[in-house]
């Protein structure tokens, strides 16, 4: 099988490395650009800007194999690709919500001029409908000397298993609008699609927004399962069962059922927004997400308030170990992460908080104030009143319970997820919070 393209990848983060990094694993001669001197030079040294297990070895092996390089200089890659990807960054903007659009337009701007005839420029940046027709105006604008093209390819990995997802997709979707981008595509994909993940072809605007449509359905499904576990609660229901029960029909799925403390991330917050605003400029409703982002937002402070409740409400001067500060385990990104607005909420109530993450804690440094960071977690759990696991990290599912309630004031854990099972931590005589049940 042949699947030697050549490809750029314009952006070096998380979606733009892990891709770049598989498409190089699955043969093909692959370029990763990014303007930060720094992050190429450490990655040229084999150091990842960020923590994805895998990563780091897969890197290598395609690095030695001659397949994978980094560089600064798009100049000297771009001339030579039959497709350059664009997988720079899209925060909310500043203010109103908007994918901000800069870097995917910039980049759009600086390939018109370095492009070879037949090249196939993709999106993979999470980019609202029509930024593909605005990548294609602006590259005309500099190139209208000959043909190329501009297709859009969603990505839909998850962080922390971002190389299986990218290897074992669930689908690939491709939105062309001519049949030479996804004659590319196609290729590019091959060695994934014969493995049987379908491909999925569609016109780009549909393409765009299937991104956005998928993470804003993934988002109401948690935000169903939470709610339903609050109702759990009053009415004495688990709603681990409840999950269970739903789950097995396939018309819902049990995945993502697992209620929790809200979701965070970069993506999720970030894309529901965005939906949002899309649809208010196409003087459309979307209701339901409005829901999902209000429901998500008090959760997290609500998540606060249940500890402050189970510590008796009488907490000033009291203190929490706060087991996982990561939005998520295996992973070390702080963006929205729920332990944010449970920290803020402990501290507005007058607790101090003793803090522990295995891979987030250089990140949260930098995002929270007057909070202890402690080695372990035993070492936060010293003295405190009350344990708290915000995050599912494999490292808090197998704690000594016995040294931890010696090492507690008070044998009080709140469990934000479900790591551990009532009868085990009442076993061990801890007073167990627990969501949902
Ligand atoms: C999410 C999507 O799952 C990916 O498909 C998508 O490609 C990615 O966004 C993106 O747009 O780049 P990610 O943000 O890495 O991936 O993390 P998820 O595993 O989806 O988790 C998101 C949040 O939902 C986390 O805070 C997690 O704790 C929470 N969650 C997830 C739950 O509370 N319950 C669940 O059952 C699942």
């Amino acid at each position: 099988m042949e699947v030697d393209m050549r490809i750029v990848m314009i952006g070096s983060g998380y979606v733009g490395l892990v891709s770049g990094t598989c498409f190089a694993d699955f043969g093909h001669e692959v370029v990763c650009v990014d303007k930060d001197q720094r992050k190429i030079d450490a990655l040229n040294e084999g150091i990842m800007p960020i923590y994805e297990p895998g990563l780091e070895q897969l890197v290598a092996k395609n690095v030695a194999e001659g397949r994978l390089k980094f560089t600064t200089e798009l100049e000297s890659a771009a001339p030579f690709a039959d497709a350059v990807f664009i997988a720079v960054g899209t925060p909310s903007r500043r203010g109103d919500g908007h994918a901000d659009l800069s870097y995917v337009y910039a980049a759009a701007k600086e390939i018109g001029q370095l492009i070879r005839p037949g090249a196939v420029v993709v999106t993979k940046s999470t980019v609202p409908v029509g930024t593909g027709d605005e990548v294609e105006r602006i590259i005309r604008s500099v190139r209208d000397d000959f043909e190329f093209y501009v297709a859009s390819n969603p990505e839909f990995l998850r962080e922390g298993a971002a190389i299986d997802d990218f290897q074992r997709p669930d689908r690939v979707v491709i939105g062309v609008n001519e049949p030479e981008a996804a004659h590319v595509l196609n290729e590019i994909y091959r060695p994934v699609t014969t493995n049987s993940a379908p491909m999925l072809q569609m016109a780009r605007r549909a393409s765009e927004l299937t991104k956005y449509a998928a993470n804003a359905f993934l988002a109401t499904k948690i935000c169903f399962i939470n709610e339903i576990s609050d109702l759990c609660e009053r009415v004495g229901a688990d709603v681990g069962d409840v999950a269970l029960g739903i789950g097995m029909d396939k018309r819902i799925g049990s995945s993502f059922l697992n209620a929790g403390p809200g979701y965070g991330g970069s993506c999720f917050p970030k894309d529901t927004l965005a939906l949002l605003k899309t649809a208010q400029d196409h003087d459309a409703s979307l209701r339901i997400v409005e829901a999902v982002v209000a429901v998500n937002d008090s959760r997290k402070r609500g998540m606060g308030r249940k500890v402050v409740h189970a510590m008796g409400g009488d907490v000033h001067g009291k203190s929490v170990a706060l087991l996982g500060l990561t939005f998520k385990a295996d992973t070390d990104d702080m963006r929205d992460s729920p332990s944010l607005a449970i920290v803020q909420t402990l501290q507005d109530a007058g607790i101090s908080v003793r803090a522990y993450d295995p891979e987030g804690m250089a990140n949260a440094r930098t995002m929270m104030t007057e909070v202890t960071f402690c080695e372990d977690p035993y070492d936060a759990m010293t003295g405190t009143d009350c344990a708290v696991i915000a995050t599912e990290w494999a490292a808090f599912r197998a704690l000594d319970l016995q040294r931890t309630k010696d090492l507690l004031k008070e044998p009080l854990m709140v469990d934000l997820r479900n790591v551990y099972s009532r009868a085990e931590m009442e076993g061990h005589g801890f007073r167990y919070h627990a969501v949902g049940h």
